[in-house]
């Protein structure tokens, strides 16, 4: 590779030049700080160039110009990645899709959607609900995320319970492979068997096996008048409880909780408790009430749960606008804490494997950091649990990560031990790389290799990311 020589690499920048437009293939600091970087924030930006293409041409072009010349690329959406797989931090070349945003095909018989990778996914979301129609893969940073992002990384988010992930709402893709290929994968159809869905492959790959330009979704209705409690729960046996007799009773949109600790940094942004006596855990619950017609059902649920000592204190909202701020108390726990750079384990478990999980990785967390602030909030509905554990500010970065990535090596351990995931819905990247083996075994890691060979046999795509 003869980047590190600057003549070289002007030359294969002018290269690129020919084909886009000069001023979309920017090589400034801001730009390479800018789009060099994801929301982890762990790593320093330090890609080659930051190319923003425009047409499906463009990219195939760059693509195959990338197979030549043997240079990374490394695409990018909104960047709102916690686990780095967005991140230049080697040279590569930023590829953002921000310049393809528009919507391209809708389709009222079919339900359907067809745009491009960089539409934002509250741009999405926004048309959709113009249509009467709804698009409900949604999370808290929907205002950034693009579309191909959310389909590398297979985004889950707040609506997993009754929606399902990202993957569940894609009938189609148009793609450029790591050979610089062009693959319509599917084309919008419901049922297709006709061998191997190669669209299957592509949601979830983090970038490493090519470029997601378009995307068809799926629409649905929108959800009737929903309804948010907010539960104050002792324990997290008790939690357990609410949600088997709440998921049984009513048909759940969201079932999220989060911890006081965690609470505490979105009230110290100034929102309010959701009432006034604090309790360890808090339960967010979310259904649809269309006339009030499971008030009922859950006002007796709330009783049966106090008889039974599961919940101390609980809110129902009344109103759509204090149904969004109780959202709130979940949704901006991320941004809240992102001052303290937490280091982000998010993890997945079958839901009957919560408990146990739970109470042994207390125990871990709590021997293992005696002195660090623990965090725990998530989709735990999805049986996808968010631990952050918070940099004390007198650690340095490094010394942090350091004694993190040793505790993550136990709590993989347990996790393991219980059947879980090492990632639920913020991907593998960089951070996550190291522990992938914890679930997947290495007879599994080179089968996904050799998919990586098939699509990349040049190894430009992404490199580096979900494994070596
Ligand atoms: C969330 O559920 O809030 C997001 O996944 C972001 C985070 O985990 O911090
Ligand atoms: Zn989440």
């Amino acid at each position: 590779m003869t980047l590190h020589d600057p003549n070289a690499s002007a030359a294969l920048l002018d290269g690129i030049r020919a084909f886009i437009n000069p001023a979309h293939v920017r090589t400034d600091a801001d730009s390479g700080l800018h789009y060099g970087r994801d929301w982890t924030r762990m790593y320093t930006p330090n890609p080659l160039a930051v190319v923003l293409p425009e047409t499906l041409d463009q990219v195939q072009q760059l693509v195959r110009y990338a197979n030549e010349h043997r240079l990374a690329l490394a695409p990018s959406g909104g960047r709102t990645g916690l686990s780095g797989g967005a991140v230049a931090c080697q040279g590569e070349i930023v590829v953002s899709m921000e310049r393809m945003n528009r919507i391209l095909d809708f389709d009222p018989t079919d339900r359907s959607v067809t745009c491009e990778a960089g539409v934002v996914t509250e741009v999405l979301q926004n048309f959709a609900c113009d249509r009467g129609l709804y698009y409900p893969v949604d999370f808290a940073s929907r205002g950034s995320s693009q579309i191909g992002g959310n389909v590398a990384t297979n985004a889950g988010g707040i609506k997993v319970i009754r929606y399902g992930l990202t993957r569940d709402w894609v009938t189609g893709l148009k793609v450029v492979t790591g050979r610089g290929d062009v693959l319509e994968l599917n084309r919008g159809l419901i049922k297709n068997a006709s061998g191997y869905d190669l669209r299957h492959l592509f949601i979830g790959s983090e970038g490493t096996l090519g470029i997601i330009v378009e995307a068809t979704l799926s629409l649905t209705r929108p959800l009737r008048e929903p309804v948010i409690m907010v539960l104050g729960v002792p324990d997290l046996d008790s939690l357990m409880s609410l949600y088997h007799i709440f998921r049984n009773k009513l048909e759940l949109s969201a079932f999220e909780f989060f911890s006081e600790l965690a609470l505490r940094h979105v009230l110290a942004k100034g929102l309010q408790r959701p009432f006034e006596a604090g309790t360890p855990y808090y339960a967010l619950i979310e259904f649809e009430n269309p006339d009030g017609i499971h008030t009922d059902t859950a006002l007796t649920l709330f009783e049966h749960c106090a008889d039974q000592g599961w919940l101390e204190d609980g809110v129902i909202s009344q109103s759509q606008a204090q149904a969004q701020e109780l959202w709130r108390l979940r949704e901006d726990i991320s941004e809240s804490i992102a001052p303290y750079q937490p280091y982000k384990n998010d993890i997945a478990l079958r839901i009957s494997k919560v408990p146990a999980f739970m109470s042994e990785a207390e125990a871990l967390l709590q021997r293992e950091y005696p002195d660090f602030e623990v965090l725990w909030y998530g989709h735990i509905g999805d049986g996808n649990l968010h631990i952050n554990i918070l940099k004390p500010a007198d650690l340095d970065t490094a010394a942090f990560a350091e004694k993190c990535g040793t505790v993550s090596e136990h709590l993989f351990t347990v996790l393991q031990r219980h059947g879980g995931s090492i990632s639920a819905e913020h991907g593998v990247g960089l951070l996550k790389k190291p522990y992938l083996h914890y679930t997947r075994d290495e007879v599994e890691i080179s089968y996904l290799r050799a998919i990586k060979q098939a699509f990349d046999p040049n190894g430009i795509m992404n490199p580096g990311k979900i494994f070596d």
